[in-house]
C-alpha cells in the first residue's frame, strides 16, 4: 500500500452532485493498494490505522486531481497544416480550404504515405508530453487513412502504444471522417466497403471500442451515419459522433436516437438537439480549442448543463482544427468561452470525460476501487490552477499508482 499525504486540496470528482461539484477535500490523503487501485481517499486526520505503515509520498500541500481524461483526439497522423492556420488568419474559411484539396484530405495523403513505425513514434512523443500535463487516459481516433489498409494501420498504432507507454488509450474507428477522394463520385460504394468489410474486420481484430462518424454537409449525412452506426452496433462498436460542428444538421438528434455514448463539437446544436441529448443521457463533448482555432462560437454549455446534459471537455487534438493537446488550456477556455466554472470544467475532463469513453467505473474520479490515476499540481487550489495556467504546474502524474 502507498499513501500520497499532505495534499492541500484533493478534488475527488465523484459523479454525484452535478457538473459543478468537484468534491474538494482540504488537508487530504489518498491511499492505494499494490494492484494500483484506490483503497481510501479523505481528510488526512481520518487516515485509517491500516495505512500507518504504508510508504508515504509527500504532496507538499499541493492540489491533487484525478488523472485528466482527453476523451476526443485524432492522435496519430502525419504532417502538420500550419499553412492553413495562416490562411484562416487571413480570412479563408476551414470549408474553403477543404474544398480546394487542403484540410482533412491533405492529412490523409501524408498519413497514407507514413509507415506504422513513423506514426507510432510520433504519437508516442505526444503521449509523453500529455502525461506531463497530467493526462492519463486518451481516446484516439483513426480517420486519416480512409481505406482498409490505412485505417487498420492507424488502429494498430494505438494497439501497440497501449502496451508501450503508460497512458491508457481508448481507440475509436473513424473510417467515416470524410469521403475518400477515390470514392468522391461513388460514395455509396465506400459506405458499402465500410459496412460490409472494414467495420467487421475492425471488430473481429478488436481494434476499436467505438465507431465515430463526422455528420456534416461536407462529410456524411444523417441517413448515411445511421446506416454506419447500425452496422457498427451489430459488431459491438458503440457510437460516438462529430455532430453539429459547422452547421446544424440533426447530428445531436441522431446521437440520441442511436444511444451514442457521446456527441462531440455541438457548436451549432439546435434546441431540439439539447432536449434529445438530455432525454437519452448522451454526454455532450465540448472542444473549445477547435472553436477557438476556427473562430466559431463554442457550444452552449450553460444551456446543456441547465437541461441536465453532462458536459465533457476535450482537446480534439488534430493537425487542422485543433493542433494542440493542451487539455488544461482547453479547460481554461471552457471557463472563458463556454462560461463554465473551474470546477465544472474539471469534472468535464475527469468523470464526465470518463463517461464519454465508457470508463466511468474505472477512471475519472478518486474513489475507492478505481485506478490510482492522479496529477499533483503546484497550485493552491482548483480556481487558481485554471486561472494562472502555469506551463509546468503538473509536478507528478500517477497511473495505476505508479509515478510516471
Ligand atoms: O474534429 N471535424 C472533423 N474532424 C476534425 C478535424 C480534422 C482536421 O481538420 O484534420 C475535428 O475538428
Ligand atoms: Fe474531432
Amino acid at each position: 500500500m502507498k499513501v500520497l499525504a499532505n495534499i492541500g486540496q484533493l478534488a475527488t470528482c465523484g459523479a454525484e452532485g452535478g457538473q459543478g461539484d468537484a468534491h474538494v477535500i482540504s488537508d487530504a490523503a489518498l491511499a492505494w493498494d499494490s494492484s494500483g487501485r484506490i483503497s481510501w481517499a479523505g481528510p488526512q486526520k481520518n487516515l485509517p490505522e491500516a495505512c500507518a505503515t504504508a510508504e508515504r509520498i509527500d504532496a507538499g500541500g499541493r492540489l491533487v486531481i484525478p488523472g485528466l481524461v482527453d476523451c476526443h483526439t485524432h492522435l496519430a497522423f502525419a504532417g502538420w497544416r500550419a499553412d492553413e492556420f495562416v490562411q484562416r488568419s487571413l480570412g479563408r474559411s476551414y470549408l474553403e480550404i477543404s474544398r480546394s484539396g487542403g484540410g482533412i484530405l491533405s492529412t490523409v495523403r501524408a498519413t497514407r504515405a507514413a509507415s506504422e513505425d513513423q506514426l507510432a513514434n510520433r504519437a508516442k512523443g505526444f503521449l509523453q508530453e500529455m502525461l506531463a500535463l497530467g493526462i492519463t487516459t486518451v481516446e484516439c481516433k483513426s480517420g486519416y487513412g480512409l481505406d482498409e489498409e490505412n485505417e487498420l494501420k492507424l488502429l494498430r498504432v494505438y494497439r501497440r502504444l497501449a502496451t508501450e507507454q503508460p497512458v491508457r488509450l481508448v481507440p475509436t474507428f473513424l473510417g467515416a471522417h470524410v469521403v475518400p477522394p477515390e470514392f468522391r463520385e461513388r460514395r455509396g460504394e465506400y459506405l458499402e466497403l465500410l459496412i460490409e468489410r472494414i467495420i467487421p474486420r475492425v471488430a473481429r481484430e478488436r481494434l476499436a471500442i467505438f465507431c465515430d462518424v463526422f455528420v456534416e454537409d461536407s462529410a456524411y449525412t444523417v441517413a448515411e451515419a445511421r446506416q454506419i452506426f447500425r452496422a457498427a452496433e451489430a459488431q459491438g462498436l458503440r457510437a460516438k459522433l462529430h455532430a453539429d460542428q459547422l452547421t446544424s444538421g440533426g447530428g445531436a438528434e441522431l446521437a440520441a436516437e442511436v444511444r451514442a455514448v457521446s456527441a462531440d463539437h455541438l457548436e451549432c446544436i439546435s434546441d431540439g438537439g439539447i432536449r434529445a441529448l438530455a432525454a437519452a443521457g448522451v454526454v455532450a463533448v465540448g472542444l473549445p480549442l477547435a472553436s477557438m482555432y476556427l473562430n466559431q462560437s463554442a457550444l452552449p454549455a450553460r444551456r446543456l448543463i441547465e437541461a441536465g446534459v453532462p458536459v465533457a471537455i476535450a482537446t480534439d487534438f488534430n493537425p487542422g482544427s485543433a493542433p494542440s493537446f493542451h487539455l488544461p488550456f482547453a479547460l481554461t477556455l471552457a471557463c472563458t468561452l463556454l462560461g463554465m466554472t473551474p470546477a465544472e470544467a474539471l469534472k468535464g475532463a475527469t468523470i464526465n470525460a470518463a463517461r464519454a469513453v465508457g470508463l466511468q467505473h474505472a477512471v475519472g474520479s478518486l474513489e475507492p476501487g478505481k485506478q490510482a490515476d492522479f496529477a499533483v499540481l503546484d497550485a493552491p487550489d482548483l480556481d487558481h490552477w485554471l486561472y494562472h495556467l502555469r506551463p509546468n504546474a503538473c509536478v507528478m502524474t500517477g497511473v495505476g499508482g505508479v509515478f510516471c
